[in-house]
């Protein structure tokens, strides 16, 4: 049927077999779905109290510390967005890729310029990456300049404004934590323009049948500050901590965040920006939404380095200055592969 678009157009059709195209090289390399009683468990932070009582902020500030400087990813509960915002971002998402496909393919295109609010595909770097993954997305830049309504679609119109501005809230105090966990003034990171610019990316892997020989997403480091991800009940998606694949098992209510390549840039190396993947599954789909944060690529003459106060005598400089701008457009033509755009930056 051609009308049918994307991955999930595929498995509506009816596909048994994963076309060509999806073919990861050496499938015996691939993870299977299944957490294994071998996993490390990925640390979550509960962030319950942390305005009022200063020696529970304190302790979070450790543990953010401690997550960031090793597994640069954790999960964290009571963050104040309330579950059923969480649920009605998730079914938004759900519904923009379950629209008609004559109605989603007016959001299709692959200018990344920012003329576009919102731009849906299939994969970014479809034609420069060796192998398609399993998944279909959309991404919206919400802030700087927010879209008109009628510059999103309707079925998560509503829900990508007010999630938006929550998920907004929330980065600002993680940034805070991070800026306070470097021993740095609270607002260190946001006066550097790390909450400037934040897109939200929604992600939809159809069940996939033969899991085995596709990827849901190339595993990758973010590019921007902090990524802060909700992720629906199914699971597939792993960070690479201590030589090993550890599953990011799904909590309800909680929240998923890491650190970018820019984070780990301007910490000089303090905190990691983990390698993750998504792995294929015969049970889906499976629903994301992630928000990135980064500084306004707009502005090309601010500079991002690694901060002063982190680079001292015995701690010299990791990486070159470079712009938001500049970072971006390495990783946006680079595409998704296991090689950190950072080894550019050196
Ligand atoms: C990503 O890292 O790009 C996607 C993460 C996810 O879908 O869980
Ligand atoms: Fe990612």
């Amino acid at each position: 049927d051609e009308t049918k678009t994307g991955v999930k157009g595929l498995v509506d059709a009816g596909i048994t077999e994963v076309p060509r195209i999806f073919l990861q090289p050496s499938p015996e390399n691939l993870n299977t779905a299944q957490p294994s009683p071998l996993d490390l468990s990925l640390p979550t932070i509960d962030l319950d109290g942390i305005y009022e009582d200063p020696i529970r902020k304190k302790k979070v500030i450790e543990q953010v510390n401690d997550a960031l400087g090793s597994w640069g990813f954790f999960q964290i509960v009571n963050h104040g967005i309330p579950i059923d915002m969480l649920e009605e971002m998730k079914n938004g998402a759900l519904g923009f890729f379950e629209q008609d496909d004559e109605v989603k393919k007016q959001w299709y295109t692959r200018d990344f310029s920012g003329k576009h609010k919102l731009v849906h595909n299939s994969n970014f770097d479809l034609y420069t990456a060796p192998v398609t993954n399993w998944r279909d997305s959309f991404s919206a830049i919400m802030t700087p300049d927010p879209p008109q309504p009628d510059e999103l679609p309707l079925p998560c119109r509503d829900i990508l404004m007010e999630y938006s501005a929550q998920v907004m809230k929330l980065g600002c105090s993680i940034l805070k934590l991070i800026s306070e966990a470097l021993g740095l003034d609270p607002s260190h990171l946001l006066e550097m323009g790390c909450a400037e610019r934040l897109s939200i990316v929604g992600n939809y892997y159809p069940r996939c049948p033969q899991p085995e020989l596709a990827m849901g997403t190339t595993e990758h480091t973010d590019a921007g500050f902090i990524t802060i991800l909700l992720q629906d009940n199914i699971g597939g998606l792993k960070v690479f901590y201590q030589d090993q694949w550890t599953h990011v098992l799904p909590i309800p209510g909680a929240l998923v965040v890491n650190a970018g390549d820019l984070l780990q840039l301007v910490t000089n190396d303090k905190f990691v920006s983990a390698r993750h993947k998504v792995v294929a599954n015969k049970v889906g789909p499976r629903i994301s939404v992630a928000s990135f944060f980064m500084t306004d690529l707009t502005k090309t003459s601010k500079v991002l380095e690694p901060i002063k106060e982190l680079v001292l005598d015995d701690n010299p400089a990791n990486y070159r200055a470079t712009t938001g701008k500049e970072f971006m457009s390495h990783f946006m033509r680079k595409g998704l592969d296991e090689t950190s755009a950072l080894v550019h930056f050196k």
